[in-house]
């Protein structure tokens, strides 16, 4: 009797030693074990456990994590199912992510946008580009035409003829559309032209942008319209460099200056605004200029849908 409870003794100690080594490491519970020291060659009750359950390496992940892309953390539920932790085990919150499994990506915010009101273009694409192409220009792109149509509101204009007339000069001055700085001054930088108290140092104020803004003076009066500043004056080069800038003071100058000539519906008003001193009435080109600038008009004109007569007037 003695003899059998001994041996049930032992049996259970074995027991004992052999699920404490046979635990799973992630999971190490608080108890009590047996053992046997070498000193006396006796059992000891011996204490193990009882800090905060410990998972010192991340379990690969099984079939099942393998296959998960949602669950960066694997869940308890999903341990459990692999046998490495009871379900009511706490998960250690400083256990490192495992980096092999992705993170889900985030949904964007959805934003409810109310649909913008259908508004068709002063001047639409087809339209645009069948008067470029007409006056010999290459076809524009659509984020000229974009441009363009954004531009005519800033200038304030709001009629066919009127675009028409806007686009004119605008191809006059940038060779249809394809140059911002003004020809002559591109490599020179025109050290003697345009010149005027108002400079700032080292700066030089040629023609610059789709309307080829020229003088210290019109920089400022610009930049001050446009961005209530002066930094078209302390930098011109933006009006060439930023594209734009480089419509914006178009339709600045436009808006400014030339929009009042053209409700009287004579071309030649408009030209006198822009180049008048150089292309009308005794101007050092003659009146050739000034012509070019109101064949333009006349072809892209009709092409925009205005009504004429195109009106010749106002310049020579
Ligand atoms: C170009 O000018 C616009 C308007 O002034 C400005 O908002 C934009 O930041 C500028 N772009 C660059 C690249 O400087």
């Amino acid at each position: 009797m003695r003899s059998s409870l001994h041996v049930l003794y032992l049996s259970l100690a074995n027991l004992l030693i052999t699920l404490s080594i046979t635990l799973p490491s992630p999971v190490q519970t608080a108890g009590t074990v047996l053992v046997r020291r070498s000193d006396d060659g006796m059992w000891h009750p011996e204490r193990y456990g009882g800090g905060a359950p410990k998972v010192n390496n991340p379990p690969s992940p099984g079939p099942a994590l393998a296959a998960s892309t949602i669950h960066p953390i694997p869940s308890p539920t999903l341990l459990e199912a692999t046998g490495l932790i009871p379900f009511s085990a706490p998960l250690e919150t400083t256990h490192p992510i495992p980096s092999s499994l992705p993170v889900e990506p985030k949904e964007p915010l959805r934003t409810i946008k109310e649909p913008e009101p259908h508004e068709s273009p002063l001047i639409s694409a087809d339209k645009f580009n069948k008067a470029m192409t007409a006056a010999n220009f290459p076809v524009p792109s659509s984020e000229q035409h974009v441009a363009f149509v954004a531009s005519t509101k800033k200038a304030k204009i709001t009629s066919a003829l009127e675009a028409a007339m806007y686009l004119a000069h605008l191809l006059w001055e940038s060779h249809g559309l394809q140059e911002v700085v003004e020809r002559a001054c591109v490599n020179s930088a025109c050290p003697g032209s345009y010149i005027s108290d108002l400079d700032v140092k080292g700066k030089r104020y040629f023609g610059r942008g789709y309307i080829q803004l020229t003088w210290a003076k019109n920089y400022l009066e610009a930049s001050k319209g446009i961005y209530e500043d002066d930094r078209l004056l302390q930098h011109p080069e933006m009006v060439s460099e930023n594209s734009t800038v480089s419509w914006e003071t178009a339709a600045w100058y436009w808006g400014a200056k030339v929009h009042d000539a053209a409700a009287s519906g004579n071309f030649g008003r408009t030209t006198a605004e822009i180049n008048g001193p150089l292309e009308c009435r005794g101007g050092w080109s003659g009146a050739e200029a000034a012509r070019s600038r109101f064949r333009l008009f006349t072809t892209i004109a009709p092409i925009f849908g205005a009504p004429g007569p195109f009106l010749e007037a106002g310049c020579y």
